[in-house]
This record gives C-alpha cells, structure tokens and sequence, in this order.
C-alpha cells in the first residue's frame, strides 16, 4: 500500500513515479529556478553536514534560497550534539525551529534516527552507506542525453563499491534499467544486501542488473560509464595501497570508453582525481557530462524540497 514519504534517507525509498515526479520538476526549476519561489517563504532549512562538501552544499543552500526560504548551515563541532546531546533531541529542537533538515553524515543509522524523531523531512544529503540526491542529478543527466531510449541502454559503473555504486545501482533497478556495477570485488565490492534488494526491486521493474569484476566488460556497448573517488570520506587510510592497487585495472582512460557505443557520455559524481579513477582526457573530453550533473543537482534537490514540503511523494511501502 502507498504511503506519504516523509524523508528520503535511502535512494530506495523512492518509487519510479516519485522519481518521474521529481526530474519533471528539476527540468522545470532548470529553466527557471524562481517559479516556486514562495514554497518555503518566511521559512528555514537546517543543513547539517559532518563530512566536507562543495556541491551539495551549495545546490541545497541556493535550492532553499530560490524557493524563497533561508538555509542554515550547522556543523557538528557548533552543536550540543558534539558534545552529547543525543540524536533525538536534536531532532526535535531542529523540528521546532526549521521546515525541512538536509543531513550529510556517516553512519546511515545516525540518519534513519534523526528521520524517526523530526517532524519535518530529512534528506540525505551522504552516508557512508547512500548517496540519493546525487542520483537524482544523474538521472536527469542520463535522460537529457538519451530520452526514452535510456531503457534499452547499458548504463555501467566501474570503480569502488561505495555509496554511489549502492545508489547506482538502486536507481536504475527502480528504473527498469540496464545497470552494471563492475568492482574487484571482495572487500570492495558493492554491499552484499544492496545487490539482494536491487534484485528484488528488478523482479517487477523488469531491471537487469550485472555485478562484475571486470572493467572492459562492464563497458562494452554501454552508453556511460561512471566512476567515483577510490577513497572515500571515512574510508580506512590503512586500505589506502591495497585499494589503490585493487582498483587500477578500473581506471576509466580513452582505451575504456573506446569499448563504448558512439553516443556514450562519462560521468562522475565529483570531486574527481585525475590520474586515479579517471584519466584527464577522458573527464575534460568531450563526452564528459560531469558540469551537467553538478548544474543538477540544484534542480534536484530544489525539486525533492518542493514536492517533500507539499506531501506529493510516496514511496516504496
Ligand atoms: N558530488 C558531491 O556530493 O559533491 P560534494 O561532496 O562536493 O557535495
Ligand atoms: N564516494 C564519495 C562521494 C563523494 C561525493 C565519498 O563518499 O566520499
């Protein structure tokens, strides 16, 4: 049975028509980022953020400011929670003063906790574990270059199994798409339960989903290849040299996306490392789409306020 959404914590919360809903709305905020600007007038977002942040900072701060409320930054080492307070009472506090809270953190628990005790939408802004928002961007990036055609299309990702792998690969199993995920598996391949769930999400999408461990494989015919940091925020220096010499043979260079079809695109969440997961021709040639999917993640987080605020979303349950 369909509910209301009231947070997006996972990127399988959302339902395909959730997901529709929101890039129609990111396409419209593209073209014109006021067109809702009394949505959260007189009002005020709590954007708490534990972890570093460039874009999704930024696109949450001018989203609120563009639907005509006020962003308010917190940082963990400027609260009581810093100190102790616990994640419930921060919740509500936050609850009492703001209308919506955008959280970027570590442990996913720390989220689904503060969603459970705020009154008002929480939104993942990262977790070590889900990266929700960034793949609204991508979506809408994806569908700008290939319309309708994105269904018959192999979508891959080559790299780390991290957060953005996870969210790969969960929205393209709500999508009905072909998804790839090609990793060195072991300790870095995608989570054993997230590739459980997106099988379970493909059964009734009519999704293929494809683990590999083989880089050239996954890019094969395939119109994008993403890729991501190696090291993530929170990872283990200690895996540093392991994971580095694990992860090479995933290096997207010109060689790679040679084995790609013609129109294919290169995307990546950002921030990148030349040299490492990505060679310099191949994010700063021309069938990198990595500016278009920062521009959007704007619209998209603009969009999932305004429809979250408004009650429009359902979800999965
Ligand atoms: N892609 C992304 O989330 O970038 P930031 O870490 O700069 O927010
Ligand atoms: N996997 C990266 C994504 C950064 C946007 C990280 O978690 O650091």
């Amino acid at each position: 049975m369909s509910t209301k959404l009231k947070d997006l914590l996972r990127t399988s919360d959302l339902s395909k028509s959730d997901i529709e809903l929101l890039l129609e709305t990111a396409g419209k905020f593209a073209s014109n980022p006021l067109r809702s600007k009394k949505t959260l007038a007189k009002k005020t977002v709590a954007i708490y953020m534990t972890k570093s942040s460039t874009r999704t900072r930024l696109a949450s701060e001018t989203a609120v400011a563009h639907l005509g409320g006020t962003p308010i930054f917190l940082r963990a080492d400027e609260l009581q929670i810093g100190r102790g307070e616990t994640i419930s009472d921060t919740a509500k506090i936050i609850s009492g003063f703001c209308s919506a809270l955008i959280v970027r953190t570590f442990s996913q628990s720390d989220i689904d906790e503060l969603g459970k005790h705020a009154s008002i939408p929480v939104i993942n802004a990262l977790t070590d574990d889900d990266h929700p928002t960034q793949l609204l961007a991508d979506w809408i990036t994806l569908k700008e270059n290939f319309g309708k055609s994105i269904s018959n299309r192999k979508l891959a990702y080559v790299g780390d199994g991290n957060n953005v792998a996870t969210a790969w690969l969960t929205m393209g199993a709500t999508m009905g798409a072909h998804i790839v995920v090609a990793t060195p598996g072991g300790k870095w391949a995608p989570n054993e339960n997230v590739i459980k769930q997106a099988n379970e999400i493909a059964k009734k999408s009519g999704a293929k989903i494809e683990i590999l461990t083989d880089a050239k494989s996954a890019a094969k015919n395939a119109s994008a290849i993403y890729t991501d940091v190696w090291m993530s925020m929170g990872d283990s220096e200690s895996d540093r040299s392991e994971k580095m010499s694990a992860l090479k043979p995933f290096m997207v260079t010109p060689e790679l996306m040679s084995l790609t079809s013609s129109d294919s695109v290169f995307m990546h969440c950002l921030p990148a490392h030349r040299g490492e997961e990505v060679s310099a021709e191949v994010i700063d040639g021309p069938k990198s789409v990595v500016f278009r999917q920062a521009f959007h993640r704007r619209t998209t987080i603009q969009a999932l306020l305004y429809h979250l605020s408004k009650g429009d979303l359902k979800g999965n349950n």
